[in-house]
């Protein structure tokens, strides 16, 4: 198509279109100057705004790195976990301490009833888990300190659970002195031993 015909093609420029037509010609080729929308406008300024606050605020300014966002976040998830456990010392004086004493057995009996029975049986007598009621022990003596951490800590790979984020340190000590306290009544039919044979 030669220029010629471009120039004597009909004018497709409509009327209210005059206004805004813009004063070039490229071969025939005219433009119109079309303003954006306005709202889209306003979203485009309005970032590179809000950029402007953002550098400078981040970067520049007061706002936290996301280093720092972790360790705020971080920080608020320690603080939901539930408080550190007592020093040994204390829940072994606290185990000894329920020694005899009825209520306490009592609680200590409900938690064992209600979350060590299915693995170490009714009377403690042992089936998934060992046998409790004799002189032979895993982990440990069978004393306070070491029932209270196997309890507490559980044995992951063994499949003992642990009981420390699960109880609070008052039933654990509960718990703990009831284990205690089927020490060597050898409940009959009663699981073989396992572990090493301790002195009472
Ligand atoms: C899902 C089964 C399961 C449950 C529930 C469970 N235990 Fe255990 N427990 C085990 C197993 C298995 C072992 C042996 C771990 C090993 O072989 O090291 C064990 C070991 C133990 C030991 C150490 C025994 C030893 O010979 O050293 C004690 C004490 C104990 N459990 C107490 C408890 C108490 C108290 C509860 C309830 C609060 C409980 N267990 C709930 C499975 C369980």
């Amino acid at each position: 198509m030669s220029t010629r015909d471009l120039d004597n093609k009909p004018n497709i420029i409509l009327d209210d279109e005059k206004a805004i037509l813009l004063d070039h010609n490229y071969d025939g080729i005219e433009e119109l100057d079309n303003p954006l929308p306005k709202w889209w406008q306003i979203i485009f300024y309005g970032t590179i705004i809000f950029s402007v606050f953002y550098v400078g605020y981040y970067e520049y300014g007061s706002g936290p790195s996301s280093q720092q966002e972790l360790e705020t976040d971080l920080a608020a998830v320690k603080a939901l976990a539930p408080p550190a456990p007592q020093g040994a010392d204390d829940i072994v004086a606290k185990i000894d301490g329920l020694k005899g004493d009825a209520g306490a057995m009592a609680a200590g009996k409900a938690v064992y009833d209600g979350k060590c029975l299915a693995c170490h049986g009714d009377k403690g007598q042992g089936l998934v888990g060992p046998n409790l009621t004799d002189k032979f022990w895993i982990h440990g003596d069978g004393k306070a300190a070491a029932v209270a951490k196997v309890v507490s800590e559980g044995v992951a790979d063994k499949g003992m659970p642990p009981w420390g984020p699960v109880l609070t340190p008052d039933e654990l000590a509960q718990v703990s002195a009831y284990v205690i306290s089927m020490r060597g009544t050898n409940a009959p039919g009663g699981k073989e031993p396992q572990g090493a044979e301790v002195a009472e």
